[in-house]
Order: C-alpha cells, then structure tokens, then sequence
C-alpha cells in the first residue's frame, strides 16, 4: 500500500464517520414499527349486537361495540382531554374529571370539552373468540 493509498483510504474513513455522525440524530428518532400483538377479550356469542362492553383484561382497558352482527368497534377508555380514566354511561363514555363525553360507534367526542376522539383498535373474530390487536 503506497503512501497515497493509505491517505486516501483515511480521507474516505474520515469522511463515513462524518457522514454517520450527521445521520445519528435521524437514525435515533426512527423506531422500529410496533407490531401490534392480538388479544383475546372473550366469546363472540356472550356479546349480543348493540351491546357495549368495557373490557378490563387488557391495558388500557376498552370500550367493545358490536355494532352488527359481524361488525364491531373498540376504543380505548382514556379520555383524549387530559387521560382519565372513562366510564360507560349509556352508549357514550363519560369522563368524571371535567365531563368529556365520546360516542362508542365512532370514537368521537359529543361535547366541546375535546375535540380528539378516543384511540381505536380493531376487533377481529377467529374461532368465535373476540380479539383485539393493539
Ligand atoms: S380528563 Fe377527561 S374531561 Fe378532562
């Protein structure tokens, strides 16, 4: 290896590490995608169509809606204002902190205390057993 070689191979390593340490700060902010895992909530035929469930064996815990029969909703039962904890009072989710109130069937507020809706999951139906991915 000349004397030439060898400089220029340590120009071009000077020059990756600069590069890498300007794509750090990036780097660091991309996360890996979460895959969403799939939970089991119970059996379909215990939740009769137009029933609104909150099931508490998942974290957070979430408010089921079975729509129709083969079609379901879920939310979440933290409130989008300032994250308490929500009840179910009727076919809407209330929040007894400052009284935000969220339709079931779509997740949406009904009042002006917020203007988030609530975070959804999705429901699929294997085997007759509810399961949620989150
Ligand atoms: S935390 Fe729910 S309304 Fe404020």
């Amino acid at each position: 290896m000349t004397m030439q070689s060898q400089s220029m191979s340590r120009r071009a390593l000077i020059k990756a590490s600069a590069a890498l340490a300007a794509a750090l700060p990036f780097l660091k902010s991309v996360q890996p995608a979460q895959a969403a895992t799939s939970k089991v909530l119970g059996l379909a035929s215990t939740h009769p169509v137009g029933k609104t469930r909150l099931y508490a064996s998942v974290s957070p815990a979430v408010f089921v809606t079975r729509t129709a029969v083969n079609t379901w909703v879920a939310f979440d039962n933290v409130c989008t204002h300032a994250g308490a904890n929500l009840v179910l009072q009727g076919k809407q989710a209330y929040c007894r902190s400052h009284g935000a109130a969220f339709d079931l069937k779509t997740g949406k507020p009904t009042n002006n205390v917020t203007r988030t809706p609530l975070k959804s999951y999705s429901i699929s139906i294997r085997k007759g057993k509810i399961y949620i991915s989150m």
